[in-house]
């Protein structure tokens, strides 16, 4: 028997939002390919540095994987700027909002705020204060965002580092993309 959709939401029914959360529960399955290929798809993108930012992901993580960071802090080093894939300016957004609801709020924040805690490595060269970090001194994520940023991922732009291969850290994508549930 063929399915009725609704055209307007209002004149939807129980059922048929049954069907459309089922539904939806099988796309999940799908996410962690997803962002797979879009890990893999940023070894074209390149902004200028001397390294593809599929290689710069590569290093943060088996940076902090070999500095015995959590799985979850290894899999956000990994995933900081996925949103590169789709517009450099503010990809530190739309990075951390594709882990979220996936990783801890501190984790969230870090991938976030990233940018900011950056700018003390280069953006006395733009002309703009290099202390944003000063903002979030406060927070009880701050620590792991220095770490994050001053440890692994500024100093991660070395094309001789031996990185660990994409598929060597597949099984993280997977097990945090792949669990949630709606
Ligand atoms: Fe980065």
């Amino acid at each position: 028997m063929a399915r009725e959709h609704f055209t307007r939401m209002d004149q939807s029914s129980e059922a048929q939002w049954q069907f459309i959360l089922s539904e939806t529960q099988q796309e999940q399955s799908l996410v962690p390919d997803r962002i797979l290929a879009m890990l893999r798809s940023l070894d074209k993108v390149y902004g200028g540095f001397g390294v593809s930012q599929l290689h710069h992901a590569l290093q943060t993580a088996t940076m902090a994987r070999r500095d015995n960071a959590s799985d979850e802090v290894v899999l956000a080093a990994l995933c900081h700027d996925i949103g590169k894939a789709i517009s450099i300016p503010n990809h530190a957004q739309i990075g951390a909002e594709i882990v979220r609801k996936y990783v801890s709020e501190h984790t969230y924040h870090v991938l976030r705020t990233h940018q900011d805690f950056q700018g003390r490595h280069y953006y006395e060269y733009f002309g703009q204060p290099g202390n944003l970090r000063d903002a979030y001194r406060n927070e009880p994520w701050f620590a792991l965002a220095e770490q994050f940023t001053d440890e692994w991922d500024q100093q991660a732009f070395d094309p001789a580092y031996k990185v660990l291969p994409l598929e060597e850290l597949e099984p993280l994508v997977r097990q945090f993309f792949g669990t949630f549930q709606i």
